[in-house]
């Protein structure tokens, strides 16, 4: 074998099996690419796909994954809408939600077992024009939120269609839909389908007929569904968002026929938010290009002086002199390379912070008055902070606590065993902290751990302040932690809006107000705990000051002016033991809490800080019955006379105000909330002889 043919020949394999010839035809088979179709056939299979069609199939990105998830968005959404909706016409919320079960198969089944239900979600907002109303009903991706920079609940013009998409699909039932733009208007009655495959409405019924509502909107939707109560429900949705709403007046009518009323405790609607351009940190690149594109200015300066906020006509030209461009030309003959100059300078200079007006925090009196009326505690603080940017994006975050111990006999009521629902936590959760997520005044109650907020609470050492904490896990003891993110866009980590994402400058200032709420928290039971110590200490002298004086008054032979010593030794007594701080720091003295502002502070002697908001919203507990409750509710007279007595007992309560505060210590509000009835919880009458929880009763657990 000559070097050439060694070359040309394989080389010999020092593994025997190797040298053996492969067969021929499988690796022939192999080497051929199979091709089945063809770039002319794939071709004519390519389809626009409608948004309608996607989300049918996706309609876990919207929160529509499982029956009972799917129920409570439905409910959402259109509560969202009916909120936003009134507070953009300055109209004080009054809102209905009524959750019916379906009957099925000829048999009504009980609200557990039932599987379809019929949702009436009521307002008396501005309604809505006629000629809107199908497409609002029956299009994904329409509405009026999405392209003006504005907070509201909505956002993307996807909630309402969405949840009727999901009744058309779980039960083939139409959205019925009334609405009337004022008492001199018609009312106006649909039925209206979606199109999947093009994305648009199909109006089954059009129609005027007589509502006894002046004006408003009411949509009716009915959908597969589950009816459970506990965490994640629309019970606790519900509830929840009268907390952050103290303006807005809930009534809720349960599928069992019970209903529940949350009063307004706040009698002014939050300032109107104001709707601002962009600011031009929080733009992109290719978004600038198409702005340029799509202005009506004729000049650059003026493009980037009218199309952006903060941006004077000085600074515009500024702007155009050091990007080397002259501020007279056109903004659409600016190509790529200078524009691309023109972004990177916008972003190196300096320009002032976005307007804030366009956000309405909701405030710490309102967090307190709602945290004070929907929880039982002992200690209320709110924290609003001031106004940040992430990407352009203004956003104000807040915070509050509600704190207090449960009663040591009270038992908790045994469950049944039964399966979680997704988002429901474990039994052990109990002994943990519980957190309440809000964006734009809703509460976000799935994806927890998801959530930027979330992660904050965790990540903040409340030992610090007096409350026991796991490595990495939740504080322990019986609080509600409420952050809040208030934004003209809030960023949700999809699209079915239920957890924030974590950008540093959120997460940032979150931190610092839970801080802040945990400071206070931390002064009030350190304070507490060192008056308790005190407190008990003078009561040990006090005992023995009568014992003290009798046998001074022996030795003297009985010519002791015994009231006289008895009174310089309580003196003393209460000197040694902290004087009037001490009487101060348990409510005996009726003053307001030193040190902790937008706090209230349950004593056995009243209330102490906010008095006068605690009141408030006690008597607006006791007088829940307005005389709107007929047209609101229809037929429903039954279920509102049981409100009734509610109130009128409210009432009496109410007049011992502020004693019977008292009365609240311990009591804090069941975890979970399931079953919980608002106006029950904040109005039972209580036992007569029950005994009072010592004022010490608050005191932390000792660090060792
Ligand atoms: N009860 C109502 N009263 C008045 N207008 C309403 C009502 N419900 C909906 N709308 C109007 O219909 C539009 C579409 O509502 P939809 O819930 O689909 O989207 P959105 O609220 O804008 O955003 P998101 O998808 O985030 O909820 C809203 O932007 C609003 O203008
Ligand atoms: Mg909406």
């Amino acid at each position: 074998m000559n070097k050439k043919n060694a070359l040309t020949q394989p080389a010999p394999s020092a593994s025997p099996r190797k040298t053996v010839p492969e067969p021929v035809a499988p690796k022939k088979v192999a080497a051929r690419p199979v091709q089945q179709v063809t770039a002319v056939e794939m071709g004519a299979r390519q389809r626009e796909i409608s948004v309608s069609e996607f989300f049918t199939k996706n309609r876990h990105l919207l929160g529509f994954d499982n029956p009972r998830k799917a129920l409570l968005t439905c409910v959402k959404e259109a509560v969202d809408n009916a909120l936003d909706a009134c507070e953009e016409a300055g109209i004080l919320p009054d809102v209905m939600v009524r959750l019916e079960v379906v009957p099925t198969g000829g048999t009504t089944p009980s609200p557990s077992q039932a599987t379809r239900f019929r949702i009436t979600v009521m307002d008396n907002g501005p309604g809505i024009v006629r000629q809107q109303i199908p497409r609002i009903f029956a299009k994904l991706l329409y509405g009026s939120k999405f392209h003006r920079l504005r907070m509201s609940r909505g956002q993307q013009g996807i909630g309402i269609s969405a949840a009727g998409m999901y009744g058309q699909l779980t039960t083939g039932k139409p959205v019925k839909i009334i609405s009337r733009t004022g008492p001199k208007a018609v009312a106006h009655f649909f039925e209206v389908q979606i199109d999947t495959k093009k994305n648009e409405p199909l109006v089954h019924e059009n129609k005027q007929i007589e509502w006894n509502q002046p004006q408003g909107t009411q949509v009716t939707l009915e959908v597969e569904g589950k009816y459970q109560k506990g965490r994640a429900s629309v019970d606790e949705w519900l509830e929840q968002t009268s907390i952050a709403n103290p303006h807005v007046r809930l009534i809720y009518q349960t599928p069992e026929g019970e209903t529940n009323e949350y009063p307004r405790t706040y009698h002014e609607l939050p300032p109107a938010p104001r709707e601002i351009k962009p600011h031009p940190y929080g733009i992109e690149f290719g978004m600038l290009l198409k702005m340029l594109q799509d202005t009506k200015s004729h000049s650059l300066s003026g493009f980037l002086s009218s199309d952006f906020c903060r941006v004077s006509p000085q600074l515009a030209d500024e702007i155009c002199k050091t990007a080397m461009v002259s501020p007279t030309m056109k903004p659409r003959d600016l190509k790529s390379h200078a524009a691309e100059t023109l972004y990177q300078t916008i972003q190196n200079t300096k320009i002032m912070a976005p307007p804030t007006n366009c956000i309405s925090p909701i405030g710490e009196k309102a967090i307190l008055s709602g945290l004070y009326k929907q929880i039982k505690g002992e200690f209320y603080t709110a924290v609003s902070r001031p106004p940040a940017v992430y990407r352009g994006n203004p956003f104000i975050i807040e915070a509050g606590l509600a704190y207090g111990n449960r009663p040591e006999n009270q038992t908790k009521p045994k469950q049944l065993a039964m399966p979680k629902a997704e988002g429901e936590g474990e039994d052990e959760d109990s002994e943990l902290a519980r957190v309440i997520r809000y964006a734009n005044r809703v509460p976000l109650l799935y994806q927890q751990s998801a959530c930027s907020m979330f992660k904050a609470v965790l990540s903040t050492s409340w030992k610090n302040y007096g409350v026991t904490q796991s490595r990495g896990a939740l504080p322990g003891g019986p609080m509600v932690i409420f952050a809040h993110m208030a934004s003209v866009w809030v960023p949700f980590t999809s699209e079915s809006k239920e957890a924030i994402a974590d950008y540093d400058e959120i997460q940032k200032e979150i931190t610092l107000a839970l801080r802040e709420c945990g400071r206070r928290l931390g002064l009030f039971l350190r304070r507490r705990e060192r008056a308790a110590s005190e407190y008990r200490r003078r009561n040990i002298f006090e005992l023995y000051i009568e014992e003290v004086v009798e046998a001074c008054n022996r030795l003297k032979g009985g010519k002791l002016l015994k009231e006289k010593l008895k009174a310089q030794l309580r003196k003393i007594a209460t000197s040694r033991t902290g004087g009037m701080k001490t009487d101060q720091a348990l409510g005996k003295t009726g003053t307001g809490p030193e040190g902790l502002p937008h706090s209230i502070i349950v004593t056995s002697e009243g209330v102490e800080g906010e008095v006068e908001l605690a009141s408030q919203v006690e008597a607006d507990a006791a007088a829940t019955v307005p005389p709107v409750d007929a047209d609101l509710l229809g037929d429903e007279k039954l279920s509102v006379g049981a409100t009734k007595s509610r109130a009128k007992k409210a009432h009496l309560r109410a007049d011992k105000t502020p004693q019977s505060k008292a009365a609240q210590m311990g009591l804090f509000a069941e975890k979970g909330s399931s079953g919980k009835k608002p106006i029950r919880t904040r109005t039972q009458p209580e036992k007569p002889n029950k005994p009072k929880r010592p004022a010490n009763a608050a005191a932390p657990r000792r660090k060792k």
